[in-house]
């Protein structure tokens, strides 16, 4: 993996990715994904990037291909990338390529634990190409993602 420079500031940039229909938190099927909407699962990031010292920026696509040019766009102008794929994670070869080919880390996160519900939900093509994979654990999966990616960033 190629060493990036970090901004003129120190600051690490963080390219946070939700895939499809993570538009629709609140409503959708709150029981398993919680009653946060996604800009407030957003706000929280915020926050939490403050702390790490990191520039978060947030993207949300329902396209595979939109998902497949941000990722591979991501090099020059992000250090990481923090992504819940959403169901392409379990079906989209596309988007583990892109992550392969971007050259920047990527950690995978889930608000639900994958693992533990259906049948096709417990593989996943983009996690073995990821750093790291958070699942199950609501809102705070992509905080502690977001913590473990920084972490990893800084120590290399
Ligand atoms: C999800 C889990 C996926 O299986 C599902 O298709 C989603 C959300 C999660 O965050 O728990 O849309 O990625």
């Amino acid at each position: 993996m190629s060493k990036k420079k970090p901004q003129r500031s120190g600051r690490l940039r963080i390219l946070v990715i939700h895939g499809p229909n993570l538009n629709l938190l609140g409503s959708r099927e709150p029981e398993i994904y919680g009653s946060f909407s996604l800009a407030k699962i957003n706000r929280l990031i915020k926050s939490e990037s403050g702390f790490l010292k990191a520039d978060v920026t947030f993207k949300q696509s329902n396209h595979e291909g939109e998902l497949v040019d941000l990722i591979g766009t991501a090099r020059n102008k992000y250090d990481g990338i923090v992504i819940n794929p959403a169901a392409y994670t379990h079906t989209s070869i596309a988007l583990r390529d892109a992550i392969l080919a971007c050259g920047i880390p990527a950690v995978e996160v889930h608000l639900s634990n994958i693992y533990g519900r259906e049948e096709f939900r417990r593989e996943s093509l983009t996690a073995p190409v990821c750093v790291g994979q958070v699942s199950g654990f609501g809102e705070m999966s992509y905080l502690l993602g977001l913590r473990g990616l920084v972490e990893k960033l800084k120590k290399s």
